[in-house]
């Protein structure tokens, strides 16, 4: 089988948070402890993916890849593309389309936070047994500015549209999809919409159309997380926060998930834990190397 890539895209306007983003964008800024795509990246690293690829402005390309380097330092591998104009989320599998090959692939939103037990059990699974393409829903009290899904009783995909006025539904598609490897014709043979972007909405009713859009349904019990305004990426930061403080493990820390999964070893870890010397991080680092055995 062919090992499923990641791509995390990370560009776009962000102009809902200037002047906070006028100097950097959105994805680099703090969530709580550690910068925002830190948490996207380990959700695509929890599901088992170690080969990404980060897209962005050709502003911030360069500062992500001085933030994440060439991901060995994780086991993993990143590479690096472009954006030059925010063309909309489909236009990942064009720019990415070299990247992407042959394989079946995940994409993921730099700004999309989620956390809670099923996360890697049901994102692993969904990546591993996708077959056409997977969106995850996520129930939310303000659908009509997600992309939103109607199933049937049986919770198969009967419908899927962009911001609608009207939902049929509280059911938001998040920001985390799975993909064969035909996701980047499908990509291609898109138009762009009113607003000049492909939609990764008209991408997913392809597959719908096919009968090919599977439905993972987050349930209650999951968090997934806006960081869209001032509020809420406030909010944010307070609920890693709380979570952390409560447990005293981190949330999204990736030198821990690539040690968990058996990517780096525990002297990798160490050594990862003394570039962070005499600094809480570092010492959160040191103390899992005392549950050796354990992970
Ligand atoms: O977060 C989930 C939602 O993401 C879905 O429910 C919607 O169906 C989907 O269209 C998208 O909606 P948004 O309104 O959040 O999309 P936005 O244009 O804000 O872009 C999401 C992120 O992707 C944002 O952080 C910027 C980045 N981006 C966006 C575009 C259009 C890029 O990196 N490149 C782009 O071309």
């Amino acid at each position: 089988m062919t090992e499923t890539k990641g791509i995390v895209l990370a560009g776009g306007h962000n102009t809902r948070l200037h002047p906070v983003t006028i100097g950097v964008c959105k994805q680099l800024l703090p969530v709580y402890d550690k910068p925002m795509v830190y948490y996207p990246l380990t959700t695509l690293m929890l599901g088992g993916v170690r080969d990404v690829l980060i897209v962005s402005t050709p502003r911030d390309t360069p500062l992500l890849r001085a933030l994440l380097g060439d991901g060995t330092q994780w086991g993993m591998s990143f590479s690096y593309v472009v954006q030059d104009e925010p063309r909309g989320l489909a236009d990942a599998f064009v720019v990415g389309k070299q990247f992407v090959g042959s394989s079946p692939v995940a994409l993921i939103l730099g700004d999309n936070i989620f956390f809670g037990n099923e996360l890697s059990r049901r994102a692993r699974g969904a990546i591993e047994a996708n077959q056409g393409a997977t969106v995850f829903t996520y129930p939310v009290k303000n659908p009509a500015q997600f992309g939103v899904l109607e199933v049937d009783a049986r919770g198969r995909a009967l419908r899927i549209e962009e911001k609608p006025a009207r939902p049929r539904s509280n059911m938001a598609v998040t920001g985390l999809y799975v993909y064969d490897n035909d996701v980047v014709g499908v990509a291609e043979s898109l138009q762009p919409s009113a607003r000049g972007e492909l939609e990764i909405t008209d991408l997913n009713r392809v597959y719908l159309r096919q009968g090919r859009l599977n439905v993972v349904q987050f349930g209650r019990g999951m968090a997934w997380l806006d960081t869209g305004t001032p509020e809420s990426l406030l909010e944010a930061s307070l609920f890693v926060q709380t979570i952390e403080n409560r447990q005293g493990l981190k949330v999204a820390c990736p030198e821990e998930v690539a040690w968990r999964m058996r990517w780096i070893s525990d002297d990798d870890l160490a050594r990862l834990a003394a570039s962070f010397a005499g600094r809480p991080y570092g010492e959160y680092l040191q103390g899992l190397l005392a549950e050796v055995g354990e992970r």
